[in-house]
């Protein structure tokens, strides 16, 4: 059988980028992300049958920010099933992952579960669920990536919490329309702790393996879904899961995926690899430059694709 030569194309791809190393500036609208080294990359690739190709700062942690979005959608989904559509839409937003417009227009219904408003929503499903909500994502997402030693950071969620006044109008929104069921304080609370969860591109790239292996059953920490819910996630990160540029990282890399403003972007080919890769530096979209790049080679030099 023949096999990629991932490594190789990998160091391929690390060459070709450098031009684009200093383009953009690393999120500074959370105080604890700007003080990030915003001159780091890591990438790393896992094969559904488990091999791992991995580059550079590979094993750094890094906040993952919205990234947590896909782990929130994947519990809700098990806990609620098709009901959760009633609170939360599936269509591409084309705004801002902050935006407050839409949401005020479609009257406290998020656009999907990958804008702010809509993971705020997935948030107070926890809540309504769970008794230890932040302990069972933590471990949900610990088991999901094989690895025990994967926590919060209690900084980054302080320190986003201290200028959150967008997510706060957003919960405020939500509250209004009847859309958010909990206290606004703790929802925010577990939202920005989510939100925090640090993991290098290593784990990332081994968390989404279930996501682009939909045949194997997916059963992590008692979260189970069936294959076909496994398959609409990916369907989701294809259309939102870069928001007001979903439709270019779909041009470009043409893989499901989702990115966080800490700089990591996750991708899958189902039924081949997950990959993930890390650099702090933002296009005005606020998704990794470096990143878009590394990915959109990667589809490009292995010409393989999902279309
Ligand atoms: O709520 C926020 O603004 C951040 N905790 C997460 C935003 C994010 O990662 C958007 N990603 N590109």
């Amino acid at each position: 059988m023949e096999r990629t030569d991932y490594q190789r194309i990998l160091r391929e791809i690390r060459r070709e980028i450098e031009p684009f190393a200093r383009e953009g500036r690393a999120a500074d609208y959370i105080p604890a992300l700007a003080e990030v080294d915003p001159d780091q990359f890591g990438i790393c690739i896992r094969t559904i049958d488990g091999r791992i190709y991995g580059l550079e700062r590979a094993d750094a942690r890094f906040s993952i920010q919205s990234i947590t979005k896909v782990f929130s959608l994947a519990m809700c989904l098990w806990l609620e099933g098709d009901a959760l559509w009633r609170r939360v839409g599936r269509e591409p937003s084309g705004t801002a992952f902050n935006s407050l417009i839409q949401l005020e227009v479609e009257r406290g219904v998020p656009r999907n579960p990958f804008i702010n408003a809509g993971a705020i929503v997935l948030a107070d499903v926890l809540l309504r669920h769970l008794d230890d909500p932040e302990g069972r994502f933590l471990s949900f997402v610990r088991a999901l990536s094989g690895n025990d030693a994967l926590d919060y950071d209690d900084r980054v969620a302080r320190s986003e919490r201290e200028k959150g006044y967008l997510n706060a109008a957003i919960a405020n929104l939500l509250k209004y329309h009847g859309n958010l069921h909990g206290d606004i304080e703790r929802v925010l609370r577990l939202y920005f702790l989510q939100c925090s969860v640090a993991m290098s591109c290593r784990d990332l790239a081994c968390a989404f393996g279930a996501f682009a292996d939909h045949r194997t059953p997916f059963r992590f920490d008692g979260v189970s879904l069936t294959a076909s819910q496994v398959k609409r996630i990916n369907a989701i990160m294809q259309t939102c899961g870069f928001y007001d540029e979903a439709g270019e990282f779909s041009f470009l890399v043409g893989l499901p995926g989702k990115s966080g403003v800490g700089g990591g972007i996750v991708a899958v080919y189902p039924q081949k690899y997950s990959v993930a890769v890390w650099s702090p530096r933002l296009n005005t979209k606020g998704n990794s430059v470096m990143g878009m790049k590394a990915l959109e080679l990667l589809t490009t030099r292995t010409e393989e694709s999902i279309f």
